[in-house]
């Protein structure tokens, strides 16, 4: 059984990773579950750059374990990225505005900031990095996107953070707007675990 060391403190990721790569040789589990506390800084000018570092300084740390020598560590950077505002929020937009701002607000400034913008401009994509560190000092790096554009007026309950902003014309609707299911299909973090499946269980079957 070969474990996966999710480094996020966000259940929700935990789940979405679980629901996308467990099977039954793979486990995953979180820093929490793995007793590590690590507050890793993400220093990088790439969601590819942060993802990386984070999955890196995490194995150093893990390599110490003897119980997660053999573990694999996931890490993921992700973000919305906005062309009319030169790609503002991009690799800062838990950090957009402050860190603990609600997300009500954050989505009202970037419609103030868009008014009046038509929708060719308003183009905008959710972009997520994820790497996976190996024991060997492997590492693996995938990247999904997911296209839309910036809507006009917040709409929508599910999801989080910029969802509510995010419209996606093939849907007619907001990504808030969406299931989790159909959000996940299409997402992301979605394809960049699906890619990521790929590329573990290319590398993990011939370890
Ligand atoms: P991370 O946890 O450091 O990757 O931060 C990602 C930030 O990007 C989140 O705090 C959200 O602001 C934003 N974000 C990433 N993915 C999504 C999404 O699927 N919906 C809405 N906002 C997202």
């Amino acid at each position: 059984m070969k474990t996966i060391i999710f480094a996020t403190t966000n259940a929700g990721k935990v789940r979405e990773v679980e629901e996308i790569i467990a099977h039954s040789d793979l486990r995953i589990i979180s820093l929490k579950e793995a007793g590590i506390v690590a507050d890793v800084e993400e220093n990088g000018t790439t969601f590819e750059e942060n993802a990386q570092i984070k999955a890196r300084a995490i194995r150093e740390l893990i390599a110490e374990k003897p119980e997660y020598r053999d573990a694999v560590v996931l890490a993921d950077d992700s973000g919305l990225v906005i062309d009319y505002l030169g790609g503002e929020p991009g690799i800062y937009s838990a950090r957009y505005l402050g860190e603990d701002t609600p997300y009500d607000y954050k989505n009202k400034v970037i419609l103030q900031r868009l008014e009046g913008v038509s929708d060719e401009q308003r183009s905008a994509r959710f972009v997520c990095a994820m790497a996976a560190a190996l024991p060997d000092g492997e590492l693996l790096s995938v990247t999904g996107v997911m296209e839309g554009r910036i809507a006009h007026e917040i709409k929508g309950e599910n999801g989080f953070g910029y969802d509510p902003i995010f419209y996606m014309p093939e849907f007619g609707m907001t990504s808030a707007q969406l299931d989790p299911e159909q959000k996940n299909a299409v997402s992301h973090r979605g394809k960049a675990l699906r890619l990521m499946k790929e590329r573990l269980d290319e590398n993990i079957s011939c370890q």
